[in-house]
């Protein structure tokens, strides 16, 4: 446990750049791994949820070495060639990465165990267990520790999601890269298209197609995939806690440098212009695929409003910081349709309460979110005793920022999840608190 307490802070000035993209960071190691040749990848996240998706496609046969900052080349072994692990496949904190590699394992002849830490092993696996053994794939349970069996070949489904998310849309599609024939995802919420988009790019036969509203995606195996060259824009979901950071303390001007703005990545932009925050958009351009604009934020007062839960799936990650942003507005945001938040690294409705309460922020926890009361732009109390994180590096990086808006801090109890996707999270804020 690593202990800190943030403190307030002066204007925050200055330019940044936040790592790579955590979800792209792992689709490029895997679907690297799977393609026939040498791909290199650049703006890598050297995050420990992406080294454990590394670790993991290593044992399973893939050459992956760091040539760089970021820098990394993966020479693949090709669809189909994935290696029987010979330990247990160590998934550290990160359910993307334990879910799409059960994909990508379902249609290979291969046993693997996935162990992880307290916070992943008490996450529900069973949204891509289920689909995955309906394709053919054996499971030994729905939590971890578990064993999957794998099967070669695999049966393709047609499946319906019955929740929005990305990770089990892309398990499915993955385990379809080595399925002969065509397997379906519907998706009736979009989710982030990240799977689809690079898939595409790696030479996979894949087509989207609107049904009755949804989204059907399908995609044909047994694929042969290139090797490519991958340029990983920054994280929207790690901007986030800037963006915010620099809405709340007054008189902050911060530019964020290459950050990815995917439509399905950027509702907490949208909403935070809503209730007023001031974000422009600078050099607007195209990195690897993927929209990509320095972000320029200015202090801003801010308004409460009703977030519309329609566009939860595409800020998922960023409600934590969403709820800090609210503490602090005029008047009341209301926030629903927002269960998914229970089910992630903690539940982040119950402690993200918790922890603002404790630091004086006027918060009432509903079912399916928050309502939060907000100061009107005065800071927060600060809280007396630690924030307690449960191993969620977002619960960490939300409360350092309520720190920077506080009269006397915000202590949180541990910082170390923190360097799952955003190792020099610290590093940065601190250098634009005293530039
Ligand atoms: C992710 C999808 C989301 C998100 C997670 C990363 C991905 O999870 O919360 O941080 O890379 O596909 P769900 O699919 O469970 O919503």
């Amino acid at each position: 446990m690593r202990p800190r307490r943030f403190l307030p802070a002066g204007p925050l000035r200055g330019r940044i750049r936040v790592p790579g993209d955590k979800s792209i960071s792992h689709r490029s190691l895997m679907f690297s791994a799977l393609a026939v040749g040498t791909s290199r990848i650049s703006g890598l996240l050297e995050g420990e949820d992406v080294m454990s998706t590394a670790a993991a496609l290593r044992a399973m046969g893939a050459t992956i070495e760091r040539t760089g900052a970021g820098e990394w080349t993966v020479e693949g072994v090709g669809v189909g060639a994935l290696l029987q692990p010979q330990a247990p496949l160590d998934m550290g904190n990160s359910g993307t990465s334990t879910r799409l590699l059960m994909g990508l394992i379902a249609s290979h002849p291969i046993t693997a165990q996935f162990t992880g830490d307290a916070s992943l092993s008490k996450r529900p696996m069973g949204r891509v267990t289920e689909p995955l053994a309906t394709m053919g794939a054996d499971f030994s349970g729905t939590t971890l520790p578990l064993t999957e069996r794998g099967i070669c070949p695999a049966v393709p489904i047609a499946y319906r999601l019955p929740v929005a998310s990305a990770q089990v849309k892309s398990a499915v599609l993955l385990a379809g890269l080595n399925t002969p024939g065509i397997t379906t995802v519907i998706e009736p919420v979009p989710t982030r298209d990240h799977t689809e988009r690079m898939l595409t790019g790696f030479g996979a036969e894949l087509w989207v197609e609107e049904e009755n509203g949804e989204r059907a995606i399908r995609i044909r195996g047994e694929a042969v995939l290139r090797p490519q060259t991958i340029d990983v824009p920054g994280d929207p979901s790690s901007a986030a806690f800037f963006i915010v950071a620099a809405l709340l303390v007054p008189g902050s001007d911060v530019v964020i440098e290459n950050v990815g703005l995917n439509p399905t990545r950027a509702g907490l932009i949208e909403v935070l212009r809503l209730m007023g925050g001031s974000i422009e958009e600078l050099n607007p351009r195209e990195i690897g695929g993927e929209p990509v604009a320095d972000l320029r934020v200015t202090y801003s007062p801010l308004k409460g409003i009703a977030v519309d839960p329609a566009i939860a799936p595409s800020m998922i990650d960023e409600f934590p910081v969403l709820f800090v942003a609210a503490a602090l507005a005029e008047g009341r945001t209301v926030t629903t349709g927002l269960e998914e938040l229970r089910v992630k690294e903690s539940d982040r409705i119950s402690v993200m309460a918790t922890a603002l309460a404790a630091a004086g922020a006027r918060v009432r926890e509903t079912e399916d979110g928050l309502i939060v009361d907000g100061t009107g732009g005065e800071p927060l109390e600060g809280n007396p005793d630690p924030a307690a994180t449960h191993l969620d590096h977002r619960i960490a990086m939300s409360m350092a920022v309520a720190g920077l808006a506080s009269y006397h801090g915000v202590e949180v109890d541990d910082t170390s999840p923190i360097a799952t996707s955003f190792p020099n999270f610290e590093t940065l804020i601190d250098g634009l608190a005293q530039a």
